[in-house]
């Protein structure tokens, strides 16, 4: 990858500002904030509460426009794009990964992935076979047409895990994926999560509190005031 074009096809943020409403005045969550995360490079941001985290998170996938600067989504600009590019760009290049998965209720592991396929124009048995492998890499073979409601946490958000790979995003975004979970799930989950992003060469952003994600990443940030610092690189 060149350095001149670091954004190429992963994920860029250029001079992110945001500010919120505080009190009578306002307070800079992000300010300047620049980023670039290369494809295969599984990156770990921690922060205290309402550093501006899940905002930071909310603008690399573009559900929030920041108040001045760019993020470059593989190497396209989306500054300048209308609302209905936007939204186009991150269904076809995003997935985002919550601490909950929110699986819907009446479908099995399998129909959630499966859905996925069929709504990018998928062939049903081309995402019928795409869903399955999927599911054995997740470990959730035996849990195929198993109802969220029968699943434990960790089970929902391995399919949630699946089902946002599902749709081959170039970018893989998480909020706190494990923070429901217990420790050596946690742990399991975050490797997963990274181990799956790197093998993909996905440009993975993983926002968390514990600890668990940090030993798969290549890189480790802090936010804090505004401004993202390198902690150490603790893997790769
Ligand atoms: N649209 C908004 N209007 C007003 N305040 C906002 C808005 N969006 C975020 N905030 C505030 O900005 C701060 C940062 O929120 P954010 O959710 O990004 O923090 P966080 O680092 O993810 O926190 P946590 O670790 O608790 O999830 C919070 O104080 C929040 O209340
Ligand atoms: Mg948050």
């Amino acid at each position: 990858m060149s350095t001149s074009d670091p954004a190429g096809d992963g994920l860029g943020l250029r001079g992110i500002h945001v500010a919120v409403p505080d009190g009578p005045g306002t307070r800079t969550l992000l300010d300047a904030v620049d980023l670039d995360v290369a494809p295969g490079e599984v990156l770990v941001i921690t922060g205290s509460s309402g550093s501006g985290k899940s905002t930071l998170l909310a603008v690399a996938g573009l559900l929030r426009r920041p108040d001045r600067g760019e993020v470059l989504v593989a190497g396209t600009p989306t500054a300048e794009l209308s609302e209905r590019r936007r939204t186009a760009l991150r269904r076809e290049r995003i997935a985002i990964v919550y601490q909950s998965a929110n699986l819907l209720p009446a479908l099995t592991a399998r129909e959630q992935l499966e859905l996925v396929g069929h709504i990018s124009g998928e062939r049903r048995s081309q995402a019928r076979g795409r869903a399955a492998q999927l599911l054995e890499e997740l470990g959730l073979a035996g849990r195929a047409d198993q109802l969220p409601a029968k699943m434990s946490g960790g089970e929902r958000q391995r399919v949630g895990i699946a089902r946002a790979l599902m749709a081959r995003p170039t970018v893989l975004l998480a909020d706190e994926p494990t923070a429901s979970l217990d420790g050596a799930l946690s742990a399991e989950v975050a490797g997963l999560l990274a181990g799956e992003a790197r093998g993909r060469g996905l440009a993975a952003v993983i926002v968390s509190h514990d600890d668990a994600p940090l030993a798969h990443a290549e890189r480790h940030l802090h936010l804090a005031g505004g401004a993202l610092k390198a902690i150490t690189t603790v893997a790769g």
